[in-house]
């Protein structure tokens, strides 16, 4: 499984980076807004630090503008992928960027049936939205499940399911279990991944000993 970070705080995305367990990245207006930059010089710098798809996402909703976007930004490296809405518009750009050769993110999926259509027009990656959908009261994983069962049907399908909207390290361990492709996951859900109050007290414990026997391995 994949495991991009969910911001456009270029600082965070080095230090993740460091971790070499990241291998992409996901904006969107809003983590834009947060990061208070101009988006063109975010995505570039985020692009220069992470080799792997970093998702930047149109503002247009109709299609002719759309692809004018979608091809600004691919122009700004060569690991953008554009993320488009999941919409009439926004499936009909996906399919135009993907023929010229662009990674396309379909994002803002809540259902099953956008997931096929998603598909269908080619592209890289379909986000659904987990926790977005568990805000409502569904079950955001029953969605990841029901979009795996349908890909798995057809092996041609080149889309992989990027898990989004992600809330905490369940969504993650659950994704990972119905074998999804990707989870993008804000920074502080990426550190608490390798937390376990265990982990800590036990590494205690063996330095505390390891102390006491006065020896040094170096
Ligand atoms: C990622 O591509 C999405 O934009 C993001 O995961 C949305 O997360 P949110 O529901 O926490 O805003």
């Amino acid at each position: 499984m994949k495991f991009f970070v969910d911001t456009a705080d270029v600082a965070e995305i080095k230090d993740l980076a460091a971790s070499g367990l990241l291998d992409g990245v996901t904006t969107n207006p809003s983590l834009i807004m947060k990061a208070g930059r101009p988006m063109l010089d975010v995505i570039k710098e985020i692009c220069a630090v992470v080799p792997g798809p970093v998702s930047a996402e149109v503002t247009a909703v109709e299609h002719k503008k759309m692809l004018e976007e979608g091809r600004k930004l691919a122009k700004l490296a060569r690991n953008v992928t554009v993320k488009v809405p999941l919409t009439p518009d926004g499936l009909k750009t996906c399919k135009v960027l993907t023929s010229e050769g662009t990674m396309v993110n379909v994002t803002l999926c809540f259902s099953a049936a956008q997931a096929l259509l998603a598909a269908k027009a080619g592209a890289s990656f379909v986000s659904p939205f987990v926790g977005r959908l568990d805000d409502i009261g569904q079950d955001g994983m029953y969605l990841i499940d029901e979009i795996m069962t349908i890909y798995r049907q057809y092996p041609h399908f080149k889309t992989e399911v990027l898990v989004a909207s992600v809330r905490h390290t369940q969504h993650v361990v659950q994704a990972a279990k119905l074998g999804a492709h990707v989870a993008t996951v804000p920074p502080n859900i990426l550190r608490q991944l390798f937390k376990h109050v265990l982990t800590d007290n036990g590494l205690k414990a063996f330095l505390d000993d390891w102390a006491k026997t006065g020896q040094s391995i170096l």
